[in-house]
């Protein structure tokens, strides 16, 4: 069983390179197969567990993988022959869900299945549904496990979200960007990786206009081409490392950024007393002292990501005061602070609101990864703590971070990742 040991107490020095953005791989990784082309993709976090699984689910339906160099690969969607993917492939990664919205727009047909419930509560998709009856799809769902879509032609349509939802804007304008007409999404996702699709299938010869507002224009178009194209840099990845480096009173150059994706983040560091400097491509976050309270909102895209919400709450947990965070996209974000809480933090959970009273230190513990950006929060508190931090389940970790230990190490950190073999493991023969 893999582990990563920390001993904490040390201030990150240094500069680390941001890896492209996990969530903008995950919905453009599928859009390739919208084309019978070539696609070329650079700055993609090709070692990141969620986009091999992804990679692998293509290659099941036919493309054909070139690995350029450790971080492009071109896909070759030409022989592209299958609309099924089974729940072998889907239970690995949510966003194979992706790929009802993308083989709708290849074949007018997909059959896929559908990943169980996660750790951060229910994962319905009933706006994604809603989009693809709007463009003309048949949709039945068998056993709540299969979600079948059919359509002899899909037709652009209005639809309006209910809920901000990352997942249906994807799914929808890949299934959008073939129909025939002109489809406009209402109440839209505005985050970075919904920008970076609408780039990338605009790059395919699409007209998509408005992605990064709430209002999204897609004008189907018939034939699409192969195109080459660089994802942007992962903002929760940037801002992990952020809190990283303020939280270990540290100071450190985070290279490949957008600054503006990161303003919200930015936002909260200064009120907490870190110093940033911004660059074109880079931001440099600096702290001496004992971080200061502050209060939290997650919201979509401008608002604070809830993707940095655990990550800040470790800062949190050694500020100055008390700090509330309250969690307004899913419903069982808070299981981290149990975690936390054996380090020595003093948190309170009321539903969907935490309550942290800042402590001066806090200890290292053996602890889990709960989830991925739970995870990131757990390395961020063993690099803060003294003594000796141990985190199992680091495989949720190595999902979404890519070489996650080296970068860190070359921050200062004194990190490693270990495997162990658990004396009390019932299952070995024995
Ligand atoms: C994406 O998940 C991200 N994952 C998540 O990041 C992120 O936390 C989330 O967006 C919010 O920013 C990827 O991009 C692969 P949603 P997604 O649809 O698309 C409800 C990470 O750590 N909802 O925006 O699944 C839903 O239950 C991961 O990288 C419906 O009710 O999130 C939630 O409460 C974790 N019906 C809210 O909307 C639907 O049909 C937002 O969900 C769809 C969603």
């Amino acid at each position: 069983m893999e582990k990563f040991v920390i001993n904490g107490g040390v201030p990150l020095h240094g500069e680390v390179t941001v890896s492209g953005a996990k969530n903008a791989a995950l919905a453009i990784i599928p859009a390739a197969i919208l084309c019978r082309d070539v696609c070329r993709i650079e700055n993609l976090p090709v070692s990141i567990s969620d986009v091999r699984y992804m990679i692998s689910t293509l290659k099941y339906i036919g493309a054909t993988i070139k690995y350029i160099d450790r971080s492009t690969i071109e896909i070759d969607s030409r022989n592209v022959n299958s609309y099924m993917i089974s729940h072998d492939m889907t239970k690995h990664l949510r966003a194979s869900y992706y790929f009802i919205g993308a083989l709708l727009g290849r074949f007018g047909k997909a059959r896929v299945a559908m990943p169980g419930g996660c750790y951060l509560g229910p994962r319905p998709i009933d706006q994604h549904i809603k989009g693809f009856e709007a463009l003309g799809a048949t949709i039945s769902v068998e056993d709540n496990a299969i979600v079948e879509a059919t359509s002899s032609k899909l037709f652009g349509a209005p639809v309006y979200l209910d809920i901000v939802s990352v997942g249906a804007t994807v799914n929808i304008m890949l299934a959008a960007a073939r129909a025939e007409g002109m489809t406009i999404i209402e109440n839209a996702a505005k985050e970075p990786h919904i920008v970076d699709l609408a780039n990338f299938l605009n790059s395919m010869g699409a007209d998509i206009r408005g992605a990064g507002t709430d209002v999204i224009k897609i004008r189907g178009t018939e034939n699409l081409h192969g195109c080459t194209y660089s994802i942007i840099p992962d903002q929760i990845e940037a801002g992990t490392f952020m809190v990283a480096a303020a939280a270990t009173r540290g100071n450190v150059l985070i290279n490949n950024v957008i600054p503006k994706h990161l303003e919200s983040i930015s936002t909260k560091l200064i009120e907490c007393g870190a110093d940033i400097e911004e660059y074109d491509e880079a931001v440099r976050v600096s702290m001496t002292e004992r971080p200061g309270k502050c209060n939290i909102k997650t919201m979509p895209h401008p608002g604070f990501p809830t993707d940095m919400q655990p990550q800040m709450a470790v800062l949190l947990s050694m500020a100055e005061g008390t700090s509330l965070i309250s969690e307004s996209i899913w419903s069982n974000r808070f299981r981290y602070t149990e975690q936390l809480q054996r380090m020595g933090a003093r948190i309170t959970v009321d539903g969907q609101i935490a309550m942290i009273h800042g402590v001066e230190k806090l200890k290292g513990a053996p602890v889990k990864a709960d989830d991925l950006r739970a995870g990131a929060a757990m390395i961020i508190a063993g690099l803060c703590a003294e003594g000796r931090t141990e985190i199992e389940d680091v495989m949720h970790i190595k999902r979404g971070y890519e070489n996650v230990v080296e970068k860190f190490s070359n921050l200062g950190a004194d990190i490693r990742m270990v495997y162990s073999v658990d004396p009390f493991d019932i299952n070995k023969v024995g």
